[in-house]
Formats: structure tokens, C-alpha cells, sequence
């Protein structure tokens, strides 16, 4: 009678029906009834952890002893980095990525360093026991005391941690899992949920590390670890091409450290390697510099990083594409329009295509003018002089505006022998401070049109 177990919960109101419908009976909101775990029934395995947490009383803000969170390297520097330090006791780390982008590796060698010093438990789902011990040989990590179980139903999960008690726990992915108590398929968003929920509930009462691993599909057609994103204390993503070696891993949300801080790592024969100074590895590597192509130095997190964006803009059928890789589409669209306004360069008619080197998703709107500049190198078929970058926000009413730590990133292109920059007014560095920044030519710009002239003089 697995149907009394679950009861169906309307998203916008919380009212509830035995069974599904289109329309929740109670709000009138259409597509809103997802399948939930029935409490009356559910409770004695949904509450056994709750049980055993102890009971907290309310205390005066004041006199909470603010304690600094322990914290436990993992012994991977590039890791522990968007980890904002190591793993935390109970903290649940949510790791999301495209399949085969190496997941599966990071996280059994960084098990593999913390079994040294803790209980570790690696749960697979995806793979058997034997396949895991393969990867293991492979990477080297022979007499490692990782405990491997191979299972994917959550019940049973829950009593093996309960019974190892191990300090990390790695559940490889939560997409696999399914719980008794749900009647839907592995995978789907109620059983995704309802599976996180109760290991991070056995995660907090525990004091248990728990890793868990999401796929995230670019249609975003599987239940996509997204749903769990507000559950979780920490959340990694794994970014990069999987046809080149580099990966970055980067924390998009940590209750316990930095956001955007970055983790960069290359894939070799023997697993991930940190690549502790990763400014230039997204640089691709012309012979001579080729129209469409800019420089421009990023920085979120801690550390600048120097990347490549091409264009490519050419003539159109009926209806020209816009189409960007690693770079916000919208943004592309904004960027067109203001180049054609108020520099008078137009791609009306004109197909557009963008794309940061090396699979890097570039979130920052300080990406903008070099951007601008590589569409329009592409379109005059000129190509920027050798050792050129570019960075600055660029907003609706054609003006440029400063990056955040702007000298922070000159210095670190200055180091890595860039000789021309283009730079928003705000971020040149002041007369005194020039020798900081030597052999490197500082443009520094108000708008599109002045950095479009500066760019035909070069
Ligand atoms: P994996 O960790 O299985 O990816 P995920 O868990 O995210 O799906 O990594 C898969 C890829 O990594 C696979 O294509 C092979 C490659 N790889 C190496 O290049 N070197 C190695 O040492 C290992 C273990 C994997
Ligand atoms: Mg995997």
C-alpha cells in the first residue's frame, strides 16, 4: 500500500490531496502538487535523527559563546579553497557538474587524504564497489582506509552511517538515491529532496561531513541539484570543457566562507592536480594575434585570472543568432545594442557568436568591453595587437564603469608581460603608483566610443 505512504503538496499553498491533480483543489494554482512524504506514516524512520538531537534552548544573542567553526583540510589545496578552508563538522557540501567532469575522482581523493585522519565513507551509487577500487588503483590511492558501500536506497544508507559513524561522508550522487517512503523514480525531484532532507538531517545530529554529488544535465531535465541548492550549507560547481584539461570549482554558496572563491585543478592519468597559480591557463595560444579575440582579466574570488574571449560575428540568413558560451546571453544582446547606439557599430544583420576560452563561465559584467572589443576586432577583421586586454563594465548609456580592485588585476597582467590596456577612467593607477605597472601601456577610457578610438589608433 505504498500509496498512503506520500500525499500530494501544493508548492504555492501548501495544501494537500491524496492524490495528483493538475489544479490544487485548494489555491487554484495549476502544476503546483509534487509528491511528499506522508508524516503520519513516514515517522518512524523520518524522525529517528531528530530524535536524537538534543533539545536547544533560546538564548540571548549576546551570550552565545561565537565560537570559530573547526575546520578539517582536505589535504587538496584547490579544494579546501571554495570549501573556505576544509570540511566543517555536520556541514553538508552540495557538488554539482556536467557528467565526467571529474566529480567522482576529486572526491574519492580527497577521501582518500581524510580517511588518514577520520572514519570516511564513500557511498556509490552509480558505480559498483569493484569500480570504485579500479579508480582507487588507478589514482594510487591503494591502501587508502576508505569504507565503500554500493547501495542507493536511503534507508539503508541511513543506518550504515549510522552504524560507521564516519566523520565525511560521501554520497555519489544524490540523483541515484531513492527512499522507501516516495513512489517516484530515483531522480525526480521528490525523491531528490526528500533523500537530502534526511541525509542532512543525519548529517547535523551526527556531526557528520556529508559531500553530496548532483548532475546538473545542460537542459536541466533530470530533478538538477538546483532544488537543494537552499538546503545545503556549501554549494560547488564544477565548470570547465571537459575536452581540456582544467576544471575550476567554484563555491556559489558557503554558510561557512567566501563566495566565488575558485578551486583550479588539471586533469591528468593520476586524477586531479591543483594548479596553484592559474592565472594564465586560460589563455589560448596564437602565433600571431587573430582578429576576434580579447584578453581580460576576471576576478572573482581571491585570485585574477587572465581569459580569452572570441567572436565571431558573420553575415546572417533571415534571422541573425546570438549565441555565447560561458557568457550571459542577455548581457550579449545589452552589449549589441549599446554598440550600436552609441558607437555606431552595427550587427544587424550580422550572426554573433562569443565564447570564453577553455569552458570558464564568466559571471561578471567587468567581462563587458572586452567583449565589446573582440565582436568588434571580429567585425573589421582586425585583429588586437599582441599582448592586448580589456576589462570594464559597460552600461546602457555607453559609459564604462570601473571593475572592482582594478589594480589588483593590471598587476597580475603587468606580471605576466601584457603590454596595452584598456581600462575604465576609475581603475588607471595614479601617476605615482605607474612603476608598479611597468611596461605595460594603460589606456584609460569613459566610454565605448573613446575605447573603440584608442583601439583603431593601435
Ligand atoms: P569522473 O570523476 O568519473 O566524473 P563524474 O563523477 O563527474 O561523472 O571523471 C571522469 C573523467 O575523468 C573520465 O572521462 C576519465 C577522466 N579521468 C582522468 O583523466 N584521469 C583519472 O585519473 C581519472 C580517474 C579519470
Ligand atoms: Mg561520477
Amino acid at each position: 500500500m505504498a500509496r498512503d505512504k506520500t500525499v500530494y503538496t501544493c508548492t504555492a499553498c501548501g495544501g494537500t490531496s491524496p492524490k495528483w491533480l493538475g489544479k490544487c483543489p485548494h489555491c487554484g494554482e495549476w502544476n503546483t502538487l509534487e509528491e511528499t512524504v506522508a508524516e503520519a506514516n513516514g515517522g518512524a524512520t523520518r524522525h529517528r535523527f531528530k530524535a536524537m538531537a538534543p533539545m536547544q534552548p533560546v538564548a540571548t544573542l549576546s551570550q552565545i559563546e561565537a565560537a570559530e567553526i573547526e575546520r578539517s583540510p582536505t589535504g587538496l589545496a584547490e579544494l579546501d579553497r571554495p570549501l573556505g578552508g576544509g570540511i566543517v563538522e555536520g556541514g553538508v557540501v552540495l557538488i554539482g557538474g556536467d557528467p565526467g567532469i571529474g566529480k567522482s575522482t576529486l572526491l574519492l581523493q580527497a577521501a582518500e587524504k581524510l580517511s588518514r585522519t577520520m572514519p570516511v565513507l564513500y557511498v556509490t551509487g552509480e558505480e559498483s564497489g569493484a569500480q570504485v577500487a579500479l579508480r582507487a588503483r588507478r589514482l594510487g590511492l591503494r591502501d587508502a582506509p576508505v569504507r565503500v558501500l554500493a547501495e542507493i536506497q536511503l534507508e539503508r544508507i541511513l543506518a550504515a552511517i549510522d552504524a560507521e559513524r564516519p566523520r565525511f561522508c560521501v554520497i555519489d550522487s544524490i540523483q541515484t538515491l531513492f527512499s522507501d517512503a516516495l513512489t517516484s523514480a530515483p531522480g525526480s525531484v521528490a525523491q531528490v529532496r526528500e533523500c537530502a532532507a534526511q541525509l542532512t538531517r543525519a548529517a547535523k545530529s551526527l556531526g557528520t561531513a556529508v559531500v553530496l554529488v548532483g548532475h546538473v544535465t545542460k537542459e536541466g531535465a533530470l530533478a538538477g541539484p538546483r532544488v537543494l541548492e537552499h538546503m545545503v550549507d556549501t554549494v560547488l560547481y564544477f565548470e570547465g570543457d571537459t575536452h581540456s584539461s582544467f576544471r575550476l570549482v567554484r563555491a556559489i554558496k558557503n554558510r561557512f566562507g567566501a563566495v566565488n572563491e575558485i578551486g583550479v585543478f588539471a586533469m591528468t592519468e593520476r586524477g586531479l592536480k591543483g594548479v596553484s597559480n592559474p592565472s594564465a591557463i586560460f589563455l589560448s595560444t596564437h602565433g600571431a594575434p587573430v582578429p576576434g579575440t580579447c584578453v581580460l582579466v576576471t576576478l572573482e574570488g581571491t585570485r585574477p585570472l587572465l581569459v580569452e574571449v572570441q567572436a565571431l560575428v558573420d553575415s546572417a540568413g533571415v534571422a541573425p543568432r546570438r549565441l555565447s558560451v560561458g557568457l550571459d546571453r542577455d548581457r550579449l544582446a545589452m552589449l549589441l545594442a549599446v554598440l550600436h547606439r552609441h558607437a555606431g557599430v552595427s550587427c544587424m544583420d550580422q550572426d554573433v557568436f562569443v565564447n570564453a576560452v577553455g569552458g570558464v563561465r564568466i559571471g561578471e559584467p567587468a567581462a563587458d568591453l572586452a567583449v565589446l572589443l573582440a565582436i568588434h576586432g571580429s567585425l573589421r577583421g582586425k585583429a588586437l595587437p599582441r599582448g592586448f586586454l580589456a576589462f570594464g563594465e559597460v552600461g546602457l548609456a555607453g559609459e564604462v564603469r570601473p571593475a572592482p580592485r582594478g589594480q589588483e588585476r593590471l598587476r597580475e597582467a603587468a606580471k605576466l608581460g601584457f603590454a596595452v590596456a584598456v581600462v575604465p577612467k576609475a581603475n588607471a593607477p595614479k601617476a605615482a603608483d605607474a612603476r608598479a605597472f611597468e611596461g605595460l601601456t594603460i589606456h584609460a577610457v569613459e566610454r565605448i566610443e573613446e575605447a573603440i578610438e584608442v583601439v583603431r589608433g593601435l
